[in-house]
């Protein structure tokens, strides 16, 4: 299996438009590298590619990709889109795919009710890019020889749809992650997830390679920083430190493990922090947009 980091920045981006914090200025100034939104791809051949979440940035994450390139007129290596959440910023690119090119759009029931009622969401012709339901635990074919499994992640209902009470770790529909196998290897996919159960565990032990929730690095993070009033629990992500975090939670995996969905405001950006070192000295990589895995 390939995998191709689309964009390993969480929501908004790195910089994201209205933040003026230090990693988002450096960003800008070029010191570390831009980030884009949470995408991405998979192919078990090289030439036929599903992308998992279609972020906001996918034109540019797709231009700056020449595997995403079409290779004739009026086409695409993109076979399929899957997408974990209905958040916006994985699901604002499907909008940028709306040119009458065929792929398939696989989500849950929950993910595409999310869809249906954005009536903005139709500009993407059902005739030409099918939305295939998919039920959890029921293994499907995402791409010739590459088999996917959706299953609950602890998570909450997209921001944009939360009411006054919102449950942090609804284990449903909504929020999933995905275990995808082509036979010889098995990874999974989880950008979004509130806690880790033992439950998640099992269903992850078998992994080669895991992609997991980076968002923060603690969970007062955006508190801290005063960039936000909510703690990442209340946004349906794990924080990375902790004796709670995702990587003493993790630490029994035998899998490579790699950082993705990192928020703007999280230290393990900047190459000389302390706060890296202690992910990297883990055993764990940090996504970074263009990066190319094979296992
Ligand atoms: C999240 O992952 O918490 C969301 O992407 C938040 C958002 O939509 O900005
Ligand atoms: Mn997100
Ligand atoms: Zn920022």
């Amino acid at each position: 299996m390939k995998f191709l980091v689309l964009g390993a920045a969480a929501g908004g981006g790195l910089p994201q438009w209205n933040c003026g914090c230090d990693n988002c200025n450096d960003a800008r100034a070029g010191r570390i590298s831009a980030s884009g939104q949470s995408s991405l791809a998979v192919s078990v051949d090289g030439h036929s590619w599903a992308i998992l979440n279609a972020s906001p940035d996918i034109r540019q994450q797709m231009q700056a990709s020449p595997r995403m390139h079409p290779r004739a007129l009026r086409d695409t290596p993109v076979g399929s889109v899957l997408l974990t959440n209905g958040d916006i910023d994985h699901i604002a690119g499907l909008l940028s795919l709306r040119e009458q090119t065929p792929f398939q759009m696989f989500a849950t029931g929950e993910i595409h009710k999310v869809l249906a009622d954005n009536r903005i969401f139709d500009a993407v012709n059902r005739e030409v890019v099918p939305r295939v339901t998919v039920a959890l635990d029921q293994p499907f074919e995402l791409l010739p020889g590459l088999t996917a499994k959706l299953f609950a992640v602890p998570g909450k209902v997209p921001l944009f749809m939360e009411g006054t009470e919102v449950q942090t770790d609804l284990e449903g529909e909504q929020t999933v992650g995905v275990r995808l196998s082509d036979g010889a290897k098995t990874a999974y996919y989880i950008p979004g997830c509130a806690t880790v159960t033992d439950k998640l565990l099992d269903q992850i032990a078998d992994a080669d390679q895991l992609f997991f929730d980076g968002t923060l690095w603690d969970d007062n993070e955006m508190i801290r920083t005063g960039t936000g009033v909510k703690t990442g629990r209340r946004m349906g992500h794990i924080p990375i430190s902790g004796p709670d975090g995702s990587i003493v939670r993790l630490s029994g995996l035998k899998a490579a493990k790699t950082f993705i969905h990192i928020n703007n405001t999280n230290p393990i950006w900047q190459p000389d922090s302390l706060e890296r070192a202690f992910v990297t000295g883990n055993g764990w990589q940090i996504a970074a947009d263009g990066q190319e895995t094979e296992i």
